[in-house]
């Protein structure tokens, strides 16, 4: 991996890599502001190859936390979130109760699986 600066407001300047890992960073936003983020992945990922890792609690009660405008979500809005921005929860990974997640998602929609995903 090679570190690099990017607001990940503006387009994501790495196009069509592997993954795109996300750790706890869309808890600290709203929904509005959470899609431009996610968007903004999706319009950089290569169908049927790349993958967004979201890294968060996907919590259980039937009601979120929320405090100071950052949100801990449930797995139900992670779905809404993550569909509205044109993504699909392929799976959730959550090595032990109250651990955080690995949300890991591809691009909706049937694609075109090229071959070269694996
Ligand atoms: C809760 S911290 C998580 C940091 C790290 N990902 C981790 O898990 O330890 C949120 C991070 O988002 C960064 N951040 C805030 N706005 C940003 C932006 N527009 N573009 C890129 N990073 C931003 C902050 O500087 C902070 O490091």
């Amino acid at each position: 991996m090679e570190p690099m600066a990017h607001d990940f407001f503006t387009p994501q300047p790495i196009m069509g890599t592997r993954a795109y890992y996300l750790r706890n960073i869309l808890h600290d936003w709203g929904d509005e502001k959470c899609l431009i983020i996610l968007l903004n992945k999706a319009a950089a990922m290569k169908p049927w190859y790349s993958k967004v890792l979201v890294n968060e609690f996907a919590i259980f009660r039937p009601r979120p936390l929320c405090l100071l405008g950052a949100i801990e979500r449930a797995e139900k809005q992670w779905r809404e979130l993550l569909t509205t921005a044109g993504l699909q929860i392929e799976r959730i990974w959550t090595a032990e109760p109250e651990s955080q997640s690995i949300i890991e998602a591809r691009l909706a929609g049937p694609g075109v699986d090229d071959g070269e995903s694996t």
